[in-house]
């Protein structure tokens, strides 16, 4: 399945690509899932400058750690202080319940996004080879009849968390990985110059039916064969 890779000269136009992706989709008043971690905060930054009425979009969580919204290591928290509150007009935002029971939680999460078009899903990468919180070997990426679970972490922060499956994330029209720096290199190898494999979740993920993209600074794409 093709992939575009697209490797810009540093993190802030590595986040400035992806902001003009989450500003293109949200003008368009499309479906947008939105990625954790400390990676896309930039792109979250930069896309409510370019455009602040995000009205007639929908924002969904491509995961999130089953901690209250004020914790630190909530990826709602993170997504309100870096997109949402800087928006004029919001998203409809649709959080995952973490304060619930985790598996109550995904099944509600699941409920909400079955017959939902996914347009636009932005993912991270972690070092492991991780995306959203689909980690290596793990049973979630086994799920083929559900769009959420809950999840064990297999990196820091390790709280439980909540995750949309392949199923889901290989729904969207368009895919869209963000990972910049030096130590995302050797998954960034595994990930989308090697053969798919369990251990590398990332190397799963791809859209199904419609285009997926890889945004990556120098330092990230320093072990891709690049002729
Ligand atoms: C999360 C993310 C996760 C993240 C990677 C990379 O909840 O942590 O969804 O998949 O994208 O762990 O995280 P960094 O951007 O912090 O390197």
């Amino acid at each position: 399945m093709a992939i575009d890779i697209v490797v810009t000269a540093d993190a802030e136009a590595a986040a400035a690509a992806a902001a003009a992706l989450l500003a293109d989709a949200a003008a368009a008043g499309g479906s947008i899932v939105v990625a954790g971690g400390s990676t896309p905060r930039r792109a979250y930054e930069l896309a409510a400058e370019l455009n602040g009425d995000w009205g007639d979009a929908e924002v969904w969580f491509g995961d999130d750690r089953c901690v209250p919204a004020s914790d630190l290591r909530s990826n709602q928290l993170l997504v309100h202080e870096a997109l949402l509150e800087r928006l004029i007009v919001p998203p409809t935002v649709h959080a995952i319940p973490t304060g619930l029971p985790p598996e109550s939680a995904a099944a509600l999460y699941d409920a909400a996004l079955t017959g939902e078009p996914l347009d636009l899903v932005l993912l991270g990468l972690g070092p492991d080879g991780h995306t959203a919180s689909l980690f290596p070997d793990a049973p979630s990426l086994d799920v083929r009849d559900r769009l959420a679970v809950a999840a064990e972490p297999g990196l820091e922060p390790f709280v439980r968390r909540i995750t949309l499956t392949i199923p889901a994330l290989e729904s969207g029209r368009h895919v869209v990985f963000l990972a910049v720096g030096e130590g995302k290199a050797p998954a960034v190898r595994h990930a989308f110059a090697e053969e798919p494999s369990r251990a590398i979740p990332a190397s799963l993920v791809r859209a199904l039916r419609g285009r997926t993209t890889v945004i990556l600074d120098e330092a990230a794409a320093s072990l891709l064969d690049r002729a």
